[in-house]
């Protein structure tokens, strides 16, 4: 007999790592905030019969100390989750956007990318009254409205996190409260999610001493485990454990009933495809988005039981002509398939955003699925 708990998730029952994950790593302080505003915004719109999306968007962080100084980070915008965010409210859902605090919102991210400050678009008229300049406007108008639309019918909820465990406790928590939805639900897991973490009971209490005459100060929360991020002589190493894909667990057991879109993150073109069939085919969801880093604005393929499928900006509207940039970074993911795109292609920004072509393919798969009264089974091809 051992206390050790096996954390790995292979080998367990994934149910037992989930119940391990939770009762080591704590919920967020604002759980029951969040929660209570989450049900009353899904009861609402339950009773109206509406679809909701719960789209995660940006990156999760990883703590080394309990009383955080340093973490790991991702290079996450929250650019797809945002942009989604507002394709799927103009397609009629209501949103609750699971974000990571201070990544891009829905309508407020034309304004706060970094290229600019939203103080460029604004000026000062002859009365010393700040006003939109006048290039901006017609655009300003257009998201103004739709923003102010949204808070009116109050379609969008917006809840953050920023640590992994902060993620992973509303996710789960908010997939049990959207399970009387039934197959009105959907989710979109845009969100880059953390696939190594430090255990709670394995982090230091106090930022990590770098000076030898300190070291000695670098223990566990409770003193007796050894601290998964420490110092050994003058190096500082990172003992990190796996965290245990609780996709499966939202497919079987949090939301049985939901649409499931998950994303795959690669940088090799050449296993995009096959990684992203392996993830349909492992976790038995509905759609597998996959995407590569450096090509995700311009395609992405569509992966699910029906079968494989680029989405592509059009060629002829790849890039802003007003970028006039053309140097060779981006490369094309799109590999093999009939219109591969030149790398130039791939440079600044896209004229369209490709959002606005993939969110109306989920919510028609998610059509067919309600159509089919929902089950999963029913929807897949023999
Ligand atoms: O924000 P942007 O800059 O616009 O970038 C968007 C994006 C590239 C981050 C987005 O399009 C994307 O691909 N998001 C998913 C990134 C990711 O976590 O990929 P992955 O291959 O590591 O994980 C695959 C899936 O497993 C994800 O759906 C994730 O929710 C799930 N997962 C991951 C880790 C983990 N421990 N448990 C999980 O269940």
């Amino acid at each position: 007999m051992t206390n050790e708990l096996d954390r790995s998730g292979n080998g367990t029952p994934l149910d037992v790592a989930e119940g391990q994950y939770f009762t080591i790593n704590a919920p967020p302080k604002a759980l029951n905030t969040h929660l209570a505003l989450a049900r009353e915004f899904i009861d609402r719109h339950a009773e109206e019969g509406r679809r909701v999306a719960l789209v995660t968007s940006g990156g999760t962080t990883v703590p080394l100390e309990n009383q955080t100084v340093r973490y790991i980070d991702n290079f996450s915008a929250g650019t797809r989750g945002a942009t989604s965010a507002e394709y799927f409210l103009d397609a009629g859902y209501a949103v609750i956007f699971l974000h990571r605090q201070f990544s891009l919102l829905p309508y407020s991210r034309h304004y706060s990318h970094n290229t600019r400050s939203f103080l460029d678009f604004m000026g000062e008229d002859e009365q010393g009254r700040v006003v939109v300049n006048p290039e901006h406007q017609e655009q300003m108008v257009q998201v103004l409205r739709q923003y102010n639309k949204a808070k009116k019918d109050n379609t969008i909820l917006i809840l953050s996190f920023v640590t992994i465990t902060e993620y992973l406790w509303q996710l789960r928590e908010v997939a049990k409260l959207m399970r009387p939805l039934g197959s009105n639900a959907l989710f979109y897991l845009a969100a880059a999610v953390s696939d190594f973490f430090v255990p709670q009971d394995r982090m230091t209490e106090h930022k990590i001493q770098s000076n030898e005459e300190f070291t000695e100060k670098n223990r566990s929360a409770d003193g007796a485990k050894r601290p998964a991020a420490r110092t050994e002589g003058k190096s500082l190493v990172i003992d990190l454990e796996p965290v245990p894909k609780f996709l499966k667990r939202l497919v079987d057991g949090w939301a049985p009933n939901a649409l499931i879109v998950s994303f795959k993150l690669e940088t090799d073109p050449s296993i995009l495809v096959e990684k992203a069939k392996y993830a349909l085919n492992k976790y038995q969801h509905d759609l597998v988005i996959g995407n590569l880093l450096t090509t995700r604005k311009w395609e992405v393929v569509f992966v699910s039981p029906e079968g494989e499928k680029w989405v592509r900006v059009p060629s002829h509207r790849r890039t802003k002509s007003s970028s006039g940039i053309e140097s060779l970074v981006g490369k094309a993911g799109g590999a093999n398939g009939n219109g591969r795109a030149r790398e130039h292609e791939f440079v600044g920004e896209p004229a369209i955003e490709i959002e606005s072509l993939m969110i109306p393919e989920v919510a028609a798969l998610h059509g067919r699925l309600v159509a089919q009264g929902g089950s999963k089974t029913q929807h897949r091809p023999d």
